[in-house]
């Protein structure tokens, strides 16, 4: 995590390092820190809590220059102080990092033997103490740069700015992403390409290992081993203005709203014309023969790959196994021949899933990912790419990209099924036309935002929610749950609704509201009689149902949604509206901060 940023321009540099953080702040806010040259002069302004309380800093001194870094922080190590804020300074350099040195203990004993002494809590100034050491011994800027990420252990994306070097910067790589912006006459790094799309469209992407010397006429880029190497620079297509709520309070709000036409979209970019058919972006991967499926992924990702786990099972009969990328890339299960990886992620940078990706590409498994960011590693290292096509995604808790991925997801099950003969041509037509039903149903969903609106004045005063929801829709009851708790800081959990007799119900009382998610399913019934043994406990039920759900079950209950009535394959995605408005609108009668809850960053780039 973490957002670093860096530019050598024309121009001052500080409103410009502002504003390209801005669009960083997803990676982290719990402070920030510009440092620029300013004539040969190295300074730094830092400040604790979101970027807006650097702009004031700035406004009370600022700070001028036409070189300069920074930083945007998610605490790693060291509490967030203005202290422990990059860019950190030792002497002659000035260094921002996202990742982790893990050998930071060792380096720092070894420095404080030679006399220099570390201030704050942090890994990072090991990095700053370390090249400030090699420069005093006689090196120039960048041999002491190189020299200390040579004994840098862990992951990192580096950039390092020097007093008396207006036009120098020095950037590297290793576990962290980071990209190189051309611009005429001026030259920029950021963790992304998204950082830099003001400023330029031009990108080159550092590789594991690469050290880069960049200066406003030339960008020289050195592999692992330290030979200069001829990296790739792509034209790309991002949209410099994104940072916009478009008349909405938050962007989660925006980005809940907008998922009809993101799904259009989304939806539009899978198939042929007349929508009779799935179209993938071009492979060479026999979809007909795919045996076994293993899916890996964190968090909401994770959920929309357990939620799909279910569509491929039953639809196309193909055995799936899911799992949490932090736990699959230390299991190292073994992989038999043929098998495919499908790896799901927003950001497709998230550092476990990535971990997870690479060790079954060294097992020779077929990787397929569904990501948001078409450029990001996790895309980049697939053999095939399912983009989203759902736009930037800003809010930290993820909605649009859900029901995106979640849709891709069912196509390909889908295009997988047809394949491979376990549906016929009448069943594959007849799931594509439901599919297509999304965004209509997706509207007539969020029609409910009033009804919840009343609903989430009570939910802000429980301690604990449980979420319930069988076959497909028992994920979703868990993505209920972590929404909830990501923004309204809420306790809940997410169960599968047969589960709860075999423990958690001992939790239930008057005091807690359970969400039960209930479309109506082949699973209806039983879902009810779960449900029916909450309310015998006192347990305060909002049911989600149908109008014909509703009309049969609805006695009893607290509260009730009327959700539009949905083809199977479609539940999980339209029931995913009121989990998320639940979850924001809860937010707000907290009135706590729904796009930028505390402790979380969007991009989870360290493990
Ligand atoms: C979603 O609301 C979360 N903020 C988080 O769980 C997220 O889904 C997870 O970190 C995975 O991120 P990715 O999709 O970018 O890999």
């Amino acid at each position: 995590m973490c957002g670093i940023v860096g530019v050598l321009g024309n121009h001052q540099v500080a409103p410009i390092l502002v504003e390209a953080l801005k669009r960083l702040e997803y990676r982290g806010y719990d402070s920030a820190g510009i440092a620029t040259v300013n004539a040969g002069h190295l300074e730094r302004r830092r400040a604790v809590g979101k970027l807006v309380n650097l702009s004031d800093r700035l406004v009370e001194e600022p700070l001028s220059g036409k070189a300069g870094i920074g930083h945007t922080r998610w605490a790693t190590h060291g509490a967030p102080t203005t202290l422990n804020a990059h860019p950190h300074k030792a002497g002659p350099v000035a260094v921002v990092h996202n990742g982790i040195v893990e050998n930071f203990k060792e380096l720092r004993t070894e420095l404080n033997a030679l006399g220099l002494t570390h201030e704050t809590d942090t890994d990072t100034e090991t990095v700053a103490l370390l090249t400030q050491y090699y420069m005093s011994q006689g090196h120039s800027p960048q041999e002491a740069a190189q020299k200390t990420i040579a004994r840098l252990e862990g992951a990192f994306a580096l950039a390092f700015l020097f007093q008396g070097e207006d036009d120098l910067m020095i950037a590297a790589r290793k576990g962290s992403p980071l990209a190189i912006g051309h611009g005429d006459g001026e030259a920029y790094v950021g963790s992304d390409a998204i950082a830099l799309a003001p400023l330029t469209d031009k990108i080159t992407y550092l590789e594991e290992g690469d050290f880069a010397v960049i200066t406003r006429s030339s960008i020289e880029i050195y592999d692992e081993n330290g030979t200069l190497a001829n990296r790739e620079m792509r034209t790309i297509a991002i949209d410099a203005a994104r940072v916009d709520k478009g008349g909405y309070k938050h962007f989660m709000a925006k980005e809940i709203a907008e998922q009809p036409s993101v799904l259009k979209n989304t939806l539009s970019h899978y198939q042929n014309a007349d929508a009779s058919e799935v179209e993938l972006p071009d492979h060479n991967i026999d979809l007909a023969h795919i045996d076994r499926l293993t899916m890996v992924a964190c968090g909401t990702a994770f959920y929309a790959a357990l939620t799909a786990k279910y569509w491929f099972e039953k639809i196309a009969r193909v055995p799936v196994d899911v799992d949490v990328a932090s736990e699959f890339r230390y299991r190292e299960p073994p992989v038999s021949p043929g098998t495919c990886a499908l790896f799901v992620s927003q950001s497709g940078e998230t550092a476990d899933t990535l971990a997870a990706l690479r060790y079954m590409a060294s097992q020779n498994a077929t990787i397929l990912s569904v990501v948001n960011v078409p450029e990001s590693s996790i895309a980049r290292e697939s053999d095939l790419v399912l983009p989203l096509h759902a736009g930037v995604e800003i809010g930290v808790a993820s909605t649009k990209a859900f029901t995106a991925q979640l849709a891709v997801l069912a196509l390909l099950a889908i295009k997988i099924a047809y394949a491979r003969g376990a549906i016929d041509a009448a069943q594959y037509r007849t799931h594509i036309a439901e599919l297509n039903r999304l965004p209509g149903l997706i509207s007539q969903a969020l029609g409910i935002d009033g009804a919840v609106q009343d609903i989430a004045k009570k939910l802000a005063t429980a301690q604990d929610i449980i979420f319930l929801g069988r076959g497909a829709l028992y994920p979703l009851a868990m993505e209920g749950a972590l929404k909830l708790k990501e923004i309204s800081y809420i306790h809940a959990e997410g169960y599968p609704s047969g589960e709860l007799k075999h423990g958690p119900i001992a939790l239930i009382d008057k005091s807690v509201p359970v969400v039960v998610m209930a479309p109506m399913d082949p699973l209806f019934d039983k879902s009810v009689s779960n449900m029916q043994e909450v309310m015998a406990r006192s347990g305060q039920v909002l049911l989600i149902s149908c109008k014909q759900g509703l009309k049969t079950a609805a006695e009893g209950t607290w509260a009730q949604i009327t959700m539009p009535t949905t083809p199977d394959l479609l539940a999980p995605i339209i029931y995913a509206i009121p989990a998320q408005l639940l979850a924001y609108h809860t937010a707000l009668a907290k009135g706590t901060d729904a796009d930028q809850p505390r402790n979380l960053a969007k991009s989870v780039t360290v493990e």
